[in-house]
């Protein structure tokens, strides 16, 4: 007997979205020295955090459904009411759920070709129609974007900010320009996995955007919980009342929970990682400038560098792959990039070094 999926998970090819670390080693007997690939952080987790989990710790019982305590810690940091914060797994988490609840058949979405893939993987299987817009100079084209919104009918548009692959940074007034021009009955999926380490004044202030934007924010980046699967979103209350009708209550559990509080409250550790991170982009882009490679400009925990076509993109990944560093690239015109994670520095110099060596060999610089 043939399973009885849906008609819609029938007509998809199988996918997988993100090729692992853990794979690549097992499959291909390397051992990564380096593990830039996925922009997780290089600078581990809030001693506060680490110190919860051993005091508070224990897998036996579930975690808190309401996520109270937390939400209630959130909602205190940007000034919002508790009802208009939902904590999920991770941002992909929230993905699913947004996907489940709002994408029917037909539901015309509109995002940027290249960009950050996960929001597409979940509403396609949902049978979403989605657009997708060029990118303009490596930066999502916000006019582009709400034109084709307006063309399309979208009741969805997708906006990472900083985005993934580039790391390009759109600052509040072009934020709020941009959603002004967006159909009445359309909703801004605005990603802010990276927002921590963008400029604090250039950030659109929670609250600002209206009740059409959905901000997702995450624990896995400045945090460095990637491990631990939690993130939020902040919405309007009536959004986040409908979401609440299909969430899965225990999906976040009782240790991210508690570590997630305690790192929210120590703004020192977060601080000390936002610098960590800021003097990296300037080692990547130094790198960039003494192999006469264009970087792009980075709000976020990467650094782009456009090594001008997908081919050569491809012999680098898998020439560093050999040397032991884990890095990937973007979808799709975007795999002209080669999007590296500020690492640890004993990891940028095992980069730099690895990566000069590879430019320098004769067989890389014919393909440029
Ligand atoms: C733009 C963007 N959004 C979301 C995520 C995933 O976030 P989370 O770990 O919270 O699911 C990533 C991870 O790399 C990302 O780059």
């Amino acid at each position: 007997m043939e399973p009885p999926f849906t008609k819609q998970l029938r007509s998809l090819p199988a996918s997988i979205p993100f090729v692992g670390p853990e794979t690549i080693e097992r499959e291909e007997n390397i051992r990564f020295q380096a593990r830039l690939g996925a922009n997780e952080s290089a600078f581990g987790i809030s001693p506060n955090a680490e110190q919860a989990i051993k005091d508070g710790a224990t897998a036996t019982y579930y975690g808190d459904p309401t996520n109270f305590n937390l939400r209630t810690e959130l909602a205190g940091v940007h000034g919002v009411s508790i009802n208009q914060i939902l904590v999920g797994g991770g941002i992909d988490g929230l993905f699913s759920l947004i996907a489940q609840a709002f994408i029917e058949p037909g539901t015309p979405v509109t995002t940027s070709r290249g960009s950050y893939p996960t929001f597409n993987y979940f509403t396609t299987l949902c049978g979403a129609a989605l657009g997708l817009v060029p990118y303009r100079d490596f930066c999502p084209d916000l006019n582009a974007l709400a034109k084709e919104a307006q063309r399309s009918k979208s009741r969805f548009v997708y906006l990472a900010n900083p985005d993934n692959p580039t790391g390009i940074f759109q600052i509040r007034n072009r934020l709020e320009n941009f959603i002004s021009k967006l159909p009445e009955d359309c909703l801004l999926i605005l990603d802010e996995a990276y927002i921590d380490f963008s400029p604090p004044p250039e950030i659109l202030p929670v609250g600002k955007e209206g009740p059409r934007v959905i901000r997702m924010r995450t624990f896995s980046k400045a945090h460095g919980m990637a491990g631990m699967r939690i993130g939020y979103l902040i919405a309007d209350q009536e959004v986040v009342a409908g979401l609440n009708k299909i969430r899965n209550q225990f999906q976040v559990s009782r240790l991210a929970q508690i570590a997630a509080l305690a790192s929210l409250k120590d703004s020192a550790f977060i601080d000390s990682v936002v610098a960590a991170v800021a003097a990296g982009r300037e080692d990547y882009h130094a790198i960039g400038e003494e192999l006469g490679i264009k970087t792009l400009p980075s709000a976020s925990n990467f650094v782009a560098f456009d090594l001008g076509s997908p081919k050569r993109v491809s012999a680098v990944l898998e020439a560093l792959k050999r040397k032991g560093i884990f890095v990937r690239t973007g979808p799709p015109p975007n795999n002209r990039l080669l999007r590296v994670t500020i690492g640890a520095p004993r990891e940028r110099t095992l980069f730099a070094a690895v990566f000069k060596e590879i430019l320098a060999s004769e067989h890389l610089g014919a393909s440029k």
